[in-house]
């Protein structure tokens, strides 16, 4: 069938991982502990409440629930101060030229993020307007690995799984499009996305002519 490609957002279309992360640690260090850039692994493409869920796992915090909402509400205040300030340059190396190459191929693609904030982030960036389909955080009530997003844009998009490639830059993304039955490029480390079809280092790899051999 026709082939179709999913991206994840954060760490993939824009470089928002890290304001995720400082936001996660500025959290951790405002509880005692300690958040390191390895730990954030695990917190990579994970919903917001099951980030928090695991984040307090590794401070070894037991909290009530309404402090629990309280701090999901300031981590994500906290994040989207750092989105305010960001612009077009933080669209990652490569994206932009490929989902330009996709359009005029006429190769449909959709979005597949954990993330509430990703129509403003598309917004904020020029980028909604590109996307054949979006599917994010308020869309899905299953989190990656769980493959409810990627089944979602593939249904929104109108092509089977086994059509779609996902790019992803988290550990649960791969596993999440891995059980979708879809082909699956990781973006990043290669002990972190070994599960991955694909692993490249950074999207810059990501190259037309790497997309062109793929689907050839
Ligand atoms: C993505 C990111 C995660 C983030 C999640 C929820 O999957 O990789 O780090 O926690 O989205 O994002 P949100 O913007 O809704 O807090
Ligand atoms: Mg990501």
């Amino acid at each position: 069938g026709k082939k179709a490609f999913i991206f994840d957002l954060d760490g993939v279309i824009v470089d928002t991982a890290k304001y995720h992360y400082l936001a996660w640690r500025e959290l951790a260090n405002q509880l005692g502990f300690e958040f390191t850039k390895e730990q954030n692994e695990q917190l990579k493409g994970v919903s917001r409440v099951r980030s928090l869920e695991i984040l307090l796992g590794i401070g070894n915090k037991h909290l009530d629930d309404d402090i629990k909402i309280k701090l999901l509400h300031e981590k994500n205040e906290q994040y989207l101060k750092y989105i305010a300030k960001m612009d077009h340059t933080e669209i990652l190396p490569g994206i932009d030229d490929l989902l330009n190459y996709l359009k005029f191929e006429k190769i449909p693609f959709s979005l597949g993020s954990a993330s509430k904030n990703a129509r403003l982030i598309l917004e904020t960036l020029n980028l909604m307007g590109l996307f054949d389909s979006i599917v994010d955080g308020n869309d899905v009530s299953t989190a990656k690995p769980d493959p409810e997003v990627f089944l979602k844009a593939a249904e929104k998009l109108g092509v089977q799984p086994q059509d779609c490639i996902v790019v992803e830059d988290a550990q649960a993304g791969i596993q999440a499009a891995n059980l979708a039955g879809m082909t699956s490029i990781g973006i990043g480390d290669k002990k972190v996305l070994s599960e991955a079809d694909f692993v490249l280092k950074e999207t810059s790899e990501l190259t037309i002519g790497f997309v062109q051999n793929l689907i050839a």
